[in-house]
């Protein structure tokens, strides 16, 4: 069956460089692995050596938004450089951002500050489970998520995504990229041990899958029914795909009466992750009502320039949002045709949101750590699939958030790899 991937290469690359410019404005020219290595400071440009290309972590190449730019200098230029203690202006621009974009309302009261969203999850399930217990997550899921638990005391249970479904393959255009597992979510909700907290990525990272209204609200209402505490991590969610539908779990979960907050930020969808700033958000008065007893400390630890940056991209840069939505999903056309071209035992089933590619690499015959070998070899840095959790195992995560230029350069020396090995 034909489908929108099934596109000639030659097309894909010339759609992908578009005006020759990222999302900003910037040539793609700046956009050099090796001029970057020399101005940026963060993991991403430090973590490896400089023939490395550094497709791994998830941080963009595109410049920072000039709306962005400008409100970071705007407040150190009014030397607005001090503490926080409440969203302020933020609360009105998160409320706005996602009434406009997914009709959720929010109230400004409901709206709390934590320094990233790492630091809310875990605020978070301090405040709603300080006892700890047991813990739910679909995997393969953002090992972020495995180091953030360290810091608290539950037992893991790692309840794997179904499997996806390609492009055509179920009839539809786009297919999907996993689901959850609500069967065994059930089960493990049901079970004797029971489960005392759920943390949910939505849209999902590494897949990049925005879960339905339906899954959501079977979710919530298994949530309700067992007494589970459910985190919900939006950080992906500004970038949803144009074709796709992103749904918030918070009104869902106040409607079934699940206890649920949400934890987001602009620091995902506008390249924000050293700015520090990020919202927890009650999904009813009854969450709201914990998130009250938070430690002050956890506001006043977040910054005033995340906050001034925050405010900035939910309000103003909006039409970036949108330039940058379509040139990753330019990148990702791109990407599946190079895959089909020069490395056809690659599988991937495209996600919808965001800029990670989750790449089955099994069937490349390059042993059982082929991302290791990808990385010795052929100098392309990928995230390890086996640091996801159970599914994992010779996966990798590939960041498409760069110059069509540096996706066809690393795609090009995976392949020479490959073809070397024959
Ligand atoms: C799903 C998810 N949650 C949280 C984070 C970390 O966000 P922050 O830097 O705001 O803590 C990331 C970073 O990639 C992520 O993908």
């Amino acid at each position: 069956m034909h489908n929108k991937y099934m596109t000639d290469g030659a097309d894909c690359f010339s759609q992908a460089i578009g005006a020759g410019v990222d999302p900003s404005g910037l040539p793609w020219h700046e956009l050099d692995p090796a001029l970057l290595r020399e101005k940026r400071n963060s993991i991403k440009w430090t973590r490896y050596p400089a023939d490395v290309l550094p497709l791994f972590v998830a941080e963009m190449d595109f410049a920072v938004a000039p709306e962005i730019q400008r409100a970071i200098i705007r407040a150190v230029e009014a030397s607005d450089t001090g503490y926080l203690a409440e969203p302020g202006p933020l609360a009105d621009a998160i409320a706005s951002f996602a009434q406009d974009s997914w009709g959720w309302q929010i109230r400004n009261e409901h709206v709390h500050l934590a320094t990233d969203v790492a630091t809310g999850l875990v605020e978070a399930f301090r405040v709603f489970r300080p006892a700890g217990g047991r813990l739910a997550l679909p995997t393969p899921c953002y090992p972020g998520f495995f180091e953030i638990l360290l810091e608290l005391n539950f037992e893991i249970v790692e309840i794997p995504l179904l499997p996806g479904v390609a492009a055509g393959s179920d009839g539809s255009e786009f297919g999907s990229a996993g689901s959850l597992d609500l069967a065994a979510i059930e089960q493990a909700f049901a079970s004797e041990d029971g489960i005392d907290a759920f943390l949910l990525c939505n849209p999902h990272n590494p897949h990049g899958i925005p879960f339905t209204s339906v899954e959501l609200s079977k979710l919530a209402e298994l949530a309700a029914k067992h007494d589970v505490f459910v985190a919900s991590d939006e950080i992906h969610a500004p970038l949803t795909h144009s074709h796709a539908t992103f749904t918030p779990f918070a009104p869902i979960a106040a409607k079934a009466g699940a206890h649920s907050v949400t934890t987001t930020s602009a620091s995902k969808g506008w390249n924000l992750a050293g700015s520090k700033c990020s919202v927890i958000v009650a999904a009813d008065d009854r969450a709201n009502e914990l998130l009250q007893t938070l430690p002050p400390e956890v506001a006043t630890r977040t910054s005033i320039l995340g906050l001034h940056a925050n405010v900035a991209a939910f309000n103003d840069a909006r039409e970036w949002l949108g330039r940058t939505v379509s040139q990753i999903e330019a990148n990702q056309r791109l990407l599946i045709s190079l895959l089909n071209d020069r490395l056809p035992a690659v599988r991937y089933v495209p996600g919808s949101t965001g800029y990670l590619a989750w790449i089955d690499l099994n069937g490349l015959g390059l042993g059982d750590e082929p991302v290791e070998r990808v990385l010795q070899e052929a100098r392309v840095a990928l995230n390890n699939g086996s640091d996801f959790g159970l599914g994992g195992a010779g996966f990798a995560r590939l960041n498409m958030a760069a110059s069509p230029h540096t996706i066809v350069q690393a795609i090009d020396r995976i392949a020479e790899l490959v073809s070397a090995r024959r």
